[in-house]
This record gives structure tokens, sequence and C-alpha cells, in this order.
């Protein structure tokens, strides 16, 4: 029986449990902070302070703000956390993804990438060669990285954009959703239009999901 604990029942948690079973995991659970009840049919046995008690049972974060999700990554040193691919994304056999990360539905990575720790690769994104995407980055649905991208650590790359290649882009900065990214992006904050450029204000949002 292969057990796991999936941290932060949401939408995004439901899109995790379904991985997790396509990936053989036959007694999943949740933890949650603030929700109790049930997640997708799967129950949610009480809050994040259960990690230390739960034994012989893998775990992965299912929470879109990429420092809640790194904080319980840290925490999760001693055990062991899954890292999730389902059966239908595209992935060269020259691909490195490192532990709590989770490749959706449809996702494709094409040859001589590496994606860091703790992140999302959203349903339908992809991510071409030589690219280097960080600690928990998200690319979000739809969402498409050219070749020889490099995305610095908490990056949240927002639905259906899109960055050309050779482009580098800082750690935490939002590109917001649509928007063309045709230059570097070297100073943290959020990006948003065709092309895109840098917000005048700062209210980045990563708190969905
Ligand atoms: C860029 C983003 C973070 C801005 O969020 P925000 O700071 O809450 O901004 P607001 O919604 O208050 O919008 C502020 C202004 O920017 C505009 N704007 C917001 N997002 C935009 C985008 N992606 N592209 C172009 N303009 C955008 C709004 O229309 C608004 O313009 P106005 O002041 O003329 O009315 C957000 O809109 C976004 O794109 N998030 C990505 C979400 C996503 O991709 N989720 C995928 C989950 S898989």
């Amino acid at each position: 029986m292969k057990k796991l604990a999936i941290i932060g029942a949401s939408g995004h948690g439901k899109v995790v449990a379904d991985i997790a079973e396509k990936n053989g995991y036959t007694d999943i659970v949740f933890l949650d902070d603030f929700s109790t009840g049930n997640c997708a049919g799967y129950p949610i046995i009480g809050t994040s302070s259960l990690i230390s008690k739960l034994t012989e049972c893998s775990f992965i974060i299912a929470i879109g703000n990429a420092k809640i999700r790194e904080k319980f990554q840290l925490q999760l040193e001693d055990k062991s956390i899954a890292t999730l691919i389902h059966p239908n994304a595209v992935i060269s056999r020259r691909v490195h993804i490192a532990e709590g990360t989770v490749v959706m539905a449809g996702a494709i990575i094409n040859s001589d990438v590496s994606i860091g720790r703790g992140c999302i690769i959203n349903t339908g994104s992809s991510v071409d060669h030589d690219c280097i995407v960080g600690d928990y980055v998200h690319v979000s649905v739809g969402a498409h990285v050219a070749g020889t991208v490099a995305i610095g650590s908490y990056t949240w790359i927002g639905a259906g954009a899109t960055i050309v290649n050779n482009i580098s882009i800082t750690n935490d900065t939002m590109i917001g959703a649509g928007a063309v990214v045709v230059k570097d992006c070297r100073e943290s904050g959020t990006y948003i239009g065709i092309p895109a450029k840098k917000e005048r204000y700062e209210n980045i949002n990563f708190s969905e999901q």
C-alpha cells in the first residue's frame, strides 16, 4: 500500500490527488490548517501538526503560495517527499526534476532541463530545451517557456504567458497571465502585457489556490 499525505486541501490539491492515484498511491489523506471534511473524496485527517506523527508515508505539498510551499517542504526534510508526474506529461529522458515537484497532465518538458524543488509545472504548460527552473517556481496552466530560459526561485509564470527563448527571469517575480516576455526580467516584481513590462505598483498576489 503506497500512502501519501497531501498538505493543502484546495483545488490544486484535488488535481495533485488525481496524479497521486495515477502514480499508484492507494492510501491518500489530506492535511490542512484551515479546512476539515474531505477533499476530492479523500479525508482531511487534521492539520499540519500531524506531519511528525505520520509514519511510512510520503508527503507532497499542494499549496500555491511558493513561500508557504517552501516552509512546509523544509519541515519535511527527514521525511519522504514525493515527486509526482502525470502519466500524460511528456518528459525528455534528459530532464532532472527535484523532489516535491508536481507535473500536471499535458505538460511537456524537453531535453536538458533542470526543474527545482517544490515546483508546479501545471496543466498543458511547456518548458523547452536547456531551461533552468529554480526552486518553488510555478509555471501555470497553458504557459509556454521557450528554450534556454532561466527562471529564478519563487517566480510564478501566469496562465497562458509566453517566455521567448534565451531569457532570464529573476527570483520572486510574477509574470502576469497572458504576458509575453521578450526581455530579461532582472528586477523582482510583477510584469504584465505584451511585450511584458514591469508594473508601476507592487501588489504581488502569490496567495491564490
Ligand atoms: C498580474 C496579476 C498578479 C495582477 O494581480 P493584482 O495585483 O491583483 O492586479 P489587479 O487585478 O488589481 O489589476 C490591476 C490592473 O492590472 C490589470 N491587469 C491585471 N492582470 C493583468 C494581466 N495579466 N495582464 C494585463 N493587465 C493585467 C488589471 O486589468 C488592472 O488594470 P486597471 O488598473 O486599468 O483596472 C494577476 O492579474 C495575474 O495575472 N495573475 C496570474 C494568475 C494566474 O495565472 N493564475 C494561474 C493559476 S494556474
